[in-house]
């Protein structure tokens, strides 16, 4: 395509399927991820969380309200954090009928229920710790359970998982903890910080509005921790100028809710 000739490093970007493929099924639900999959989409974005109970779900707002049913289910209990709740309780939810019919009875997934699905689907995964400042230590649970669904293993670590964050500390900690695991800043450090993130982090992953051609060059020209050039994701790219605007300037990941708009436009797998 015209867009992939025009990257600088001669192929189109990796297309990352947003919260699952967010404009075609409820957003970080397995029905979600399974879309992606019909789609044809390696690559799954998804946000994790912590309940009550210390259980590590899969959901994008600290909030249960805007994509399930808490507010009928547990009237009173406002704002519905996730941190309020039990796993138990939440399993009662319905994280799909907000979205669409055919998506009642779909659950806010364990992390554990997810991954088994990545798996399955033979899927990769950038995983997003959403808020880990509300979650003292999650950074440190997160990797105990990837290690016990066989996620730490070099195959997988090699090309199919890479954790970002919001939160440099926590980007920091994960690597820390686990320097095999690939990892990813979700900001925009400036040029001259550069060289500090990529002690730790192997992408800068930025929002698409602020990427220019001299920001991805100064993003390529570094070397991350595991002694290769840094990547460049951005986010969240739904329609198809943008998507071969950023293309052309040579982007390595695209991560966006209508991936299939994203891959039409830009080529790719
Ligand atoms: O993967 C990047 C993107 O998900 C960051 O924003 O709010 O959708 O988690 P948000
Ligand atoms: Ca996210």
């Amino acid at each position: 395509s015209p867009a992939a000739q025009a990257a600088p490093h001669g192929h189109p970007p990796v297309t990352v399927a947003h919260r699952g493929a967010a404009s075609y099924a409820p957003e970080n639900t397995l029905a979600s991820i399974d879309a992606a999959d019909r789609l044809g989409f390696r690559w799954v974005e998804n946000d994790v969380q912590r309940t009550k109970d210390g259980e590590l779900v899969i959901l994008h707002d600290s909030s249960l309200a805007r994509t399930t049913n808490v507010e009928q289910v547990y009237p009173g209990r406002s704002p519905w954090n996730v941190s309020d709740f039990t796993l138990r309780e939440i399993e009662k939810l319905d994280a799909g009928s907000w979205f669409g019919a055919k998506f009642k009875g779909e659950q806010v997934p364990t992390l554990e229920d997810y991954m088994d699905e990545v798996e399955h689907n033979d899927q990769s995964l950038l995983m997003e710790l959403k808020s880990p400042e509300l979650y003292p230590g999650i950074e440190r649970e997160t990797l105990r359970e990837l290690r016990s669904v066989g996620w730490l293993n070099s195959a997988h670590l090699k090309d199919r998982l890479v954790i970002q964050s919001f939160s440099a500390d926590a980007v920091k900690t994960v690597h820390k903890l686990q320097p095999e695991v690939r990892t990813g800043y979700l900001g925009n450090p400036s040029v001259a910080d550069l060289p500090r993130f990529a002690k730790y982090c192997d992408q800068i992953n930025p929002v698409h509005t602020v990427v220019t051609r001299e920001y991805v060059a100064a993003v390529h020209g570094l070397k991350g921790p595991h002694r290769r050039p840094l990547d460049l994701y951005t986010w969240t790219v739904d329609d198809p100028a943008t998507a071969v605007k950023v293309a052309g300037l040579g982007v390595d990941g695209i991560i966006s809710n209508k991936p299939d708009v994203v891959r039409a436009a830009v080529g790719g797998d």
